[in-house]
């Protein structure tokens, strides 16, 4: 806002001390503009500097900064526009999913973030242990973990009395309310110790993931497909009522990301809206990548997982910048939960690709047969007696069912045009990095 004070303003004396970064308390009246860029401006009556802010050593000025830098400045880089309109657009996504699910008869459900299973059996686990801290006066923290004879942990020491992990996704708590009450959906933190220092990951990062009960892969696709046209919808109003008020807040944003970030953003936004998402079978989808004769750095074979560069290929050059739902992978590359298909090559996975983000959800059909979900996790080496809540499930009024999980943070970027994920979250945690 332009605020306009002359040398009687009530406070021009400390006209000085008005730098940039310093807190100020401005009455006056607010009055259209005489000329400039903005459409309105105030007239000072009074002015005072409540907090002030010492030009030579703030850390933000006047000019434009790059993200890099603001990163390193993460306590400081809110007060910048774009990381104003980030944070803005950030909870009206969240807003918006809160109320798609409600209103289509979701319970939210809290899944927790101390864990001891792997969900994704990936083993990108962080470990939560006391047994670290317990011994941390002494200097050297690995020779006081107690151990066995054979020299491994002796969890029986620790906190939980067994290995303990912050969570890498809420699903199979979600499933068993989903079991119960029917359609469920958790959105929280989740965390995954993979090390790779992309534009797309971070160490910690929300996620949404909605359990539909008596549900096929079909239903979670139209579930996927809906709740993304919705949230991206409600940042342009087309969704109205309730909704109207944050939308009509996110109107400027979103402007502002269409001129400064990614130009074109709005309208293939509302592409994303009014087009329906193409589907294809990863079979297709591999012959497509064979097909195209382009030059890809990984390998492109069936039985293989698609890449990111496949998968931007997929929906940025193959499809003009559609959403691209791709099903039935081989289930060597998935895991143990997915159900598996009558052809006993592939499992009812899918993931949803967009352009410049690549997976923005995962999800499948959950394998509801006790037998085969058992044989599954033989079959991985993943063992049966840590699964007994789990597999209880499959014991006790077994159903089909379904869901996905949505990275929340791809989301934002996708929605705001930011190149990279560490600037959609307030302080990312990624590899070497969790000052602030
Ligand atoms: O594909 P993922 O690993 O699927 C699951 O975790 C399932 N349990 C979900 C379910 O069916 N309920 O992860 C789901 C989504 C990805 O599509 C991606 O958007 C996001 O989570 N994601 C990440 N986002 C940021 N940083 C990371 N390191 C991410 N890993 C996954
Ligand atoms: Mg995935």
């Amino acid at each position: 806002m332009q605020c306009v004070l002359t040398p009687d303003t009530e406070g021009y004396d400390q006209i000085d001390s008005i730098t940039t970064g310093a807190s100020v308390l401005v009455e006056g009246l607010v009055a259209s503009s005489q000329g400039g860029k903005q459409k309105v401006e105030l007239k000072v009556s009074k002015i005072s500097v409540i907090g002030e802010s010492d030009p030579t050593s703030f850390p933000i000025q006047k000019k434009r900064a790059s993200r890099e830098f603001l990163r390193s400045v993460a306590h400081l880089r809110p007060r910048t526009n774009t990381f104003g309109a980030v944070a803005r657009v950030r909870n009206a996504l969240a807003y918006a999913t809160h109320k798609f699910f409600q209103d289509n008869g979701f319970v939210w459900v809290a899944s927790p973030i101390i864990t001891a299973s792997d969900c994704e059996g990936a083993g990108e686990q962080f470990y939560v242990t006391t047994l670290i801290s317990n011994s941390a006066e002494g200097g050297s923290l690995v020779k006081d973990i107690p151990s066995t004879k054979d020299g491994r942990v002796d969890w029986s020491q620790d906190f939980f009395c067994k290995p303990a992990f912050l969570t890498v996704s809420g699903q199979l708590n979600g499933e068993t309310y989903a079991t119960a009450l029917s359609d469920i959906y958790t959105f929280g933190p989740t965390f995954r110790a993979e090390n790779s220092n992309t534009s797309r990951h971070l160490a910690e990062f929300w996620m949404i993931e909605p359990e539909l009960a008596f549900a096929d892969l079909n239903d979670d696709m139209a579930c996927a497909s809906s709740y993304l046209q919705y949230v991206v919808g409600a940042l342009f109003c087309l969704v109205l009522n309730s909704v109207k008020y944050i939308l009509e807040n996110c109107k400027e944003d979103m402007d502002f990301f269409n001129t400064w970030i990614e130009k074109g953003i709005i309208d293939r936004l509302n592409d994303v809206v009014e087009k329906n998402f193409v589907h294809l079978s990863y079979s297709d989808a591999i012959e497509l990548l064979v097909g195209s004769k382009k030059k890809f750095e990984f390998p492109v074979k069936w039985g293989l997982d698609l890449q990111s560069e496949h998968e931007r290929y997929i929906t940025e050059v193959a499809f003009g910048g559609r959403p691209v739902i791709i099903r039935d992978y081989p289930k060597e590359i998935k895991a143990f939960y997915m159900r598996q298909n009558d052809d006993g090559k592939t499992v009812a996975a899918m993931d949803l690709l967009v352009p410049r983000v690549g997976e923005l959800i995962g999800g499948s059909q959950r394998e509801e047969r006790l037998d085969y979900l058992e044989a599954r996790l033989d079959e991985q080496n993943l063992n049966k007696d840590s699964y007994w809540w789990y597999l209880d499930l499959r014991r006790y009024g077994s159903v089909p069912h379904a869901g996905f999980g949505l990275g929340f943070e791809r989301l934002v970027q996708f929605a705001t045009g930011m190149d990279n994920i560490r600037d959609t979250i307030p302080f990312p945690r990624v590899p070497g990095s969790a000052e602030f």
